[in-house]
């Protein structure tokens, strides 16, 4: 008997060796394919490819592809646990030519792949074509010799293929084992068909057209192949069962959740364990692959799919949360093949947990309400839909959830009941934001928010999508279409462009269609969850429905990143080096630098700027990989996150962790971790390297740091090294020699200062050191005045000491004029004659007409400044006529 995992190994090798290349399962959310809701099929990934936009290196692949059908158009959902085959989760094996090999290659492949490396019995198999297919008739004939009665021409769309209602299609040819007549079922075609007898294993899609509108085909550029076998069917029919969920991998996933819960897999039980086990799969992927529980989009079919898993848990009498424990299971069955499982290990349990908890509250008030509701009814009753959607907003029960639950007592729910009371509820909320006075500009973005919803946000795992547009506006007003030349705003139904929130700006791009061309010039979002593109139409024109390839420009994004967790190390390392009192009030996150405001009551010093700079680079050149996980508020508080006072966070939040701390207490713990909706980066040494440029205040308290990342942070130290050797150059020595060669350079202009001003000084006192002789009498006053071009102001008190030591009796008067054109004048009185006049009276007069104001000091010395240098010896007469008129 082959395991699953050997199975699957066994198609990739098989086909690896003959020439395809084994490519990874893409993402459950098709990047490339707005308008499905999860891959549902292995060709989703190289849609572009069939129909010549894409150019891969091979034309010849192999996956096995995750898929997963619930909610969109295939949803299987509501039969999840109540038949054999049904999964929201499975596999699809598939080999795929690219204008290689065709029909006759494809059906012999696939025929010894499973005659000959699987062995399976020849007379158990049979195949269908489309009926106008003698092609492939023929060749089924020739190549597996199988008898006409076993080749079933189909006329129906069953073998007509197509991805949806445009895109690649063709006729195919579906493989079918036969588990024996002791199982009921007819041959495909028949009447019984649906039975379990018949099983459909492989479907060979011979793709030659591409279904461009409901009217047109054309064909494909070269015929390819497109192939789909499902992995849990082939596995059983090799297992020997009919029974998907009689398999290894299930039997595994069943086995645990028997333990866990202590209830054997019997009667209503044994439904249980396969939802279960079925949902405990498609959840763990989902969240592996980025999408998160939420109440709108995708997050919402993944809380319906937990919430339903966690409804039969309870009925097995699990009153707390038990899913969750069985993702070591899982991981130990299939995170071999799928690595993401591992690396998501942490977050697929916590969200699990978290939703576990958190529904587990209103899950037994909603049931006992339900059974209060239903108290008396029987089979064929309907629940009223006021009830279901009751149950909906009250107590989170998703519709499907109401459904599933009185599936056993054939009770349905008036779906279109719970439609109109949630139509109700909408309108109510629209009735209250125009009550509410929002600004006008506001009213629109609502009025859209209420009619297409949250936006999903693929810019956490990609950078390049494909989007529906499902709102355009224009001057403030909604419209149907942009065209060449127009600014607007276009709202898709998803996107990787990251709406500025967190001080992080919008993302900017490109969204394009053949001959269209947009130009992303910011996104924000509004109504909380809905991204809205700024831009302007360049070429073609936009219209709502249209599908466009979205691209983020990505160096500014990668900046962006890297400034973004530069930002949580800096903060980390303010809060280690100045003390917890550190804490964010505010940043800014661009491509070029970032800025980081925090409290602090004092300007961060030098040495301390270097300290928190090496301890960023410290974590950068640790190249610790980036984490980021889902949280309750206070589980991630608890656990240590740092969040931002008075923001409001919802009840979930993305908590990024970095860095392993090295000193102190927190060594060997968690560096950074933070509540951030962000975009980071993958390893803390993608940063590349963080330099501080500048440390100001901007408000009492409140100190900012602006850094620089990456190749910004590169060309502005190489500026600075630039400078240090012009100025080394001009100095004429070493750059390492250059702080001495200034020292010396600055004391010795120092001295030379000095020397010149004590030079000035004795010229302007006159070579004699102003003698007596110098001095004119005015009023019998014996006055010496002078200006000293080149003298400090604050020489002159000495120089007048020395004047009127010289004068014995008399008045001095010394002016200076500064390099700087600055007037300083300084009058002494001799003791003798302060009593006739006051050096305050006569330096305030002095001033005057040197356009300075004021004066002051002793009547013996004052002094006094002014700017008109000009007017110095206008200054020294009005003295003397003031000393005249005495
Ligand atoms: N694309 C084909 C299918 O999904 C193989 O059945």
């Amino acid at each position: 008997m082959s395991g699953v995992n050997e199975i699957r190994s066994t198609f990739l090798n098989y086909f690896g060796d003959n020439g395809h290349t084994i490519e990874q399962s893409g993402p459950l959310v098709p990047r490339n394919d707005p308008t499905l809701m999860f891959t549902n099929a292995g060709m989703v990934q190289f849609k572009n490819v069939f129909t010549g936009l894409e150019h891969r290196d091979y034309s010849r692949a192999v996956t096995s592809q995750k898929c997963v059908r619930a909610g969109g158009k295939h949803n299987d959902l509501d039969n999840v646990g109540y038949t054999a085959r049904h999964h929201t989760f499975f596999e699809m094996l598939g080999n795929f030519s690219f204008g290689d090999y065709f029909k006759e290659d494809a059906i012999e492949l696939s025929w010894n792949l499973i005659t000959k490396e699987f062995g399976l019995a020849k007379d158990k198999l049979l195949v269908t074509v489309y009926h106008e297919d003698d092609e492939a008739f023929d060749l089924w004939k020739k190549i597996a010799g199988l008898p006409d009665e076993k080749i079933i021409r189909i006329a129906t769309n069953d073998n007509f293929w197509s991805m949806g209602e445009t895109g690649p299609c063709g006729p195919c040819s579906e493989i079918f084992y036969d588990h024996g007549d002791h199982i009921w079922g007819g041959p495909p075609g028949s009447a019984d068909e649906d039975g379990d007898r018949f099983i459909e294993i492989w479907n060979l899609v011979f793709m030659q057209y591409e279904q461009i509108s409901k009217d047109k085909r054309i064909d494909l550029p070269k015929p390819s192949i497109d192939t789909g076998m499902g992995l849990e069917r082939v596995a059983a029919v090799m297992q020997g069962t009919h029974d998907n969920y009689e398999t290894d991998l299930f039997r595994a996933l069943i086995h645990n959740s028997v333990d866990l819960t202590g209830v054997e897999e019997q009667g209503e039980a044994a439904a249980s364990h396969r939802v279960i086990a079925d949902h405990l799969r498609s959840t763990s992927f989902l969240i592996a692959d980025g999408i998160l529980p939420s109440s709108d989009g995708r997050g919402y079919v993944l809380r319906r799919i937990m919430r339903r898993a966690m409804r039969h848990a309870r009925l097995l009498g699990s009153q707390d949360p038990v899913i969750y424990k069985m993702v070591p299971t899982l991981i130990r069955e299939m995170g071999q093949a799928f690595p993401e499982l591992v690396r998501a290990e942490s977050l697929i349990t916590e969200t699990l947990k978290l939703e576990e908890s958190r529904f587990g509250k209103t899950l037994s008030r909603g049931l006992q309400l339900l059974d209060d509701a239903t108290d008396g009814m029987a089979g064929g009753d309907r629940l009223d839909g006021e009830t279901a959607f009751k149950l909906y907003d009250t107590y989170g029960f998703p519709l499907d959830l109401t459904q599933d639950a009185l599936r056993a007592r054939s009770i349905e729910v008036d779906s279109d009941g719970f439609d109109a009371a949630m139509e109700r509820q909408k309108a109510e909320a629209r009735a209250n934001w125009t009550g509410s006075g929002e600004a006008a500009t506001d009213a629109v973005w609502f009025d859209v928010f209420d009619k297409v919803g949250a936006t999903d946000f693929l810019g956490y795992e990609t950078e390049v999508a494909e989007g529906v547009i499902v709102a355009l506006i224009k001057d403030g007003a909604a419209t149907d279409s942009l065209k060449a030349g127009d600014e607007g705003a276009i709202v898709l139904n998803q996107t990787p462009f990251y709406g500025e929130s967190g001080g992080q700006l919008g993302d900017t791009g490109v969204m394009l269609a053949d001959n269209v061309r947009f130009e992303v010039s910011d996104t924000n979002k509004k109504a909380g969850a809905m991204f809205v593109h700024q831009g302007k139409v360049v070429e073609g024109r936009l219209a709502v429905g249209d599908a466009l390839e979205l691209k983020v420009s990505n160096d500014r994004r990668s900046a962006i990143r890297a400034n973004h967790s530069a930002t949580h190390l800096l903060h980390e390392a303010l809060r280690e080096t100045l003390g917890d009192h550190v804490a964010q009030k505010g940043s800014m996150v661009s491509p070029e630098r970032l800025r980081f405001d925090f409290s602090h009551q004092k300007p961060v010093a030098l040495d301390e700027m270097s300290t928190v700079e090496a301890m960023v680079n410290e974590m950068v050149l640790q190249n610790s990989a980036v984490d980021t996980r889902v949280m309750a508020v206070d589980d991630a508080i608890e656990a240590g996150a740092m969040a931002l006072f008075g923001e409001k966070y919802g009840d979930e939040v993305r908590v990024v962790s970095m860095g392993k701390a090295v000193r102190g207490e927190k060594a060997g713990k968690t560096y950074s971790v933070e509540l951030c909706g962000g975009t980071h980066v993958r390893r803390t040494g993608d940063i590349g390297l963080m330099t501080i440029v500048s440390e100001s205040a901007v408000a009492s308290g409140v100190r900012r740091i602006e850094a620089l990342t990456g190749s910004e942070a590169r060309a502005y130290l190489q500026q600075q090294d630039g400078r240090v050797r012009d100025a080394a150059a001009l100095l004429k020595v070493a750059p390492g020699d250059m702080l001495e060669r200034l020292e010396a350079l600055i004391a010795d202009r120092r001295k030379l200062e000095k020397e010149l001003s004590e030079v000035r000084r004795k010229m302007a006192m006159g070579d004699s050191g102003a003698s007596g002789d110098a001095a004119e009498e005015v009023n019998g006053v014996k006055i010496m005045a002078r200006v000293a071009e080149g003298v400090s102001p604050k020489d002159l008190k000495g120089m007048v000491d020395q004047g009127k030591e010289a004068l014995g009796s008399g008045v001095v008067v010394m002016i200076a004029v500064s390099e700087d054109g600055k007037v300083g004048v300084v009058v002494g009185v001799t003791a003798d004659l302060t009593a006739r006049f006051s050096a305050v009276e006569l330096v305030k007069k002095a001033a005057e007409v040197l356009g300075g104001r004021g004066g002051g000091g002793r009547p013996d010395m004052a002094q006094a400044g002014g700017k008109d240098a000009d007017q110095a010896d206008a200054a020294i007469a009005a003295i003397k006529d003031m000393i005249k008129a005495s």
